[in-house]
């Protein structure tokens, strides 16, 4: 059976919309990444994937964009590419010629110089972070989707700063057809080139190099493959408007933490907390940092989508059912 929605048509298989193959390619940047190489493995639009390296594509360069976009017609661009080391960035801070501002910002208006006059023909899909919020007091999170940050730069990191400072050019743009799509701590059960929030402390619980772990710090973690199964949605439906994919709930480090490791390693209370403040104050590390109040919610995303975000709890049994590898 076919459906049209959009102009768009879907084959009936399985219960679930494949694309035409004739509705084109999808160009995904940063697919050699952490969460870009998972998407990659489970995207039901996978055969119609274009994922150039850096080497390729870098999008500082604006001849590689150009040659690509003569070369190919896209009908989605996801751009997960981005200079993603906070504490790297952190030295670059107000140094628009440093990499982080380069790849984040420049990169950004790179592509879309080069997909706003295929508007309306083509999909951008920017993908960002929960960092652009503060996290701060004065502006708690759980943070929802329809809040579009325009906070000062000495109230973020440099990488949030950037981050925020793409999804304006973005919006600005793309305007109605501008689509963002926010996550917080990407995680996934295996990737040895990458760490992430939950193989991290499991390393080095293993090492016995487990360090305090925050207590009074709100955060919430995304499944990588929940983010795979939205952004297809996204894609398929060619949906527009910002998304937020989280887990349901939110929780603090020291929870899911002890949670994983009594779930993987079979002990109970090994990790040791530590209060935030407590830590800025005898490391003398940056509060920007550590946003104390974080977390992102999904209500707004989960009833346009159609789809229930695992809580936190859930995301670990499932990892570990997947065999979940430090
Ligand atoms: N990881 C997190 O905690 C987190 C949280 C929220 C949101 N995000 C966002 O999610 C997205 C993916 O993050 P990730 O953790 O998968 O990042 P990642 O593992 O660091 O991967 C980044 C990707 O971007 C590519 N890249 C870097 N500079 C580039 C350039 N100049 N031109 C083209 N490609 C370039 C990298 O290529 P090489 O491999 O060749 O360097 C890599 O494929 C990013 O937009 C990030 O901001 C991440």
């Amino acid at each position: 059976m076919n459906l049209s929605l959009n102009g768009i048509v879907f084959q009936k298989k399985f219960g679930n919309p494949i694309m035409d193959k004739n509705n084109g390619r999808i160009l995904v940047t940063g697919s050699d990444g952490l969460v870009g190489s998972r998407f990659l493995e489970l995207s039901e639009n996978r055969d119609y994937l274009h994922t150039p390296a850096q080497v390729d594509l870098d999008l500082t360069n604006t001849g590689d964009i150009y040659n690509l976009f003569q070369s190919y017609e896209f009908r989605a661009v996801v751009n997960f590419a981005a200079f993603t080391d906070v504490g790297e960035a952190e030295k670059q801070r107000n140094k628009k010629e440093g990499l982080a501002y380069q790849v984040n910002v420049v990169g950004v208006k790179n592509l879309l110089n080069a997909v706003k006059p295929l508007a309306g023909k083509i999909q951008f899909i920017q993908i960002s972070t929960d960092m652009v919020f503060p996290g701060s007091m004065e502006m708690k999170g759980p943070y929802e989707e329809t809040l579009t940050p325009r906070i000062p730069t000495d109230k973020l990191t440099w990488y949030g700063f950037t981050k925020a400072e793409a999804e304006r050019q973005v919006m600005e743009e793309m305007q109605d057809s501008a689509t963002i799509v926010r996550m917080i701590y990407p995680v996934r059960a295996k990737f040895s080139i990458k760490t992430d929030y939950l193989r991290k402390p499991l390393k080095l619980f293993d090492e016995g190099k487990l360090y305090p772990i925050f207590s009074d710090q709100t955060i919430s973690i995304s499944f990588i493959d929940e983010v795979a199964k939205a952004l297809d949605k996204i894609i398929n439906l060619k949906l527009f408007g910002i998304y937020h994919v989280s887990s349901s709930d939110t929780g603090t480090p020291f929870e899911i933490v002890n949670y994983l490791l009594e779930k993987t390693r079979g002990v109970k209370n090994a990790v040791k907390p530590i209060l935030l403040d407590e830590f800025i104050k005898n490391t003398g590390s940056s509060p920007l940092r550590y946003p104390k109040f974080g977390g992102l919610t999904v209500r707004k995303t989960q009833a346009k989508l159609g789809i229930n975000f695992s809580p936190w709890r859930k995301i670990i049994d499932t990892l570990i059912a997947q065999g979940i590898t430090s």
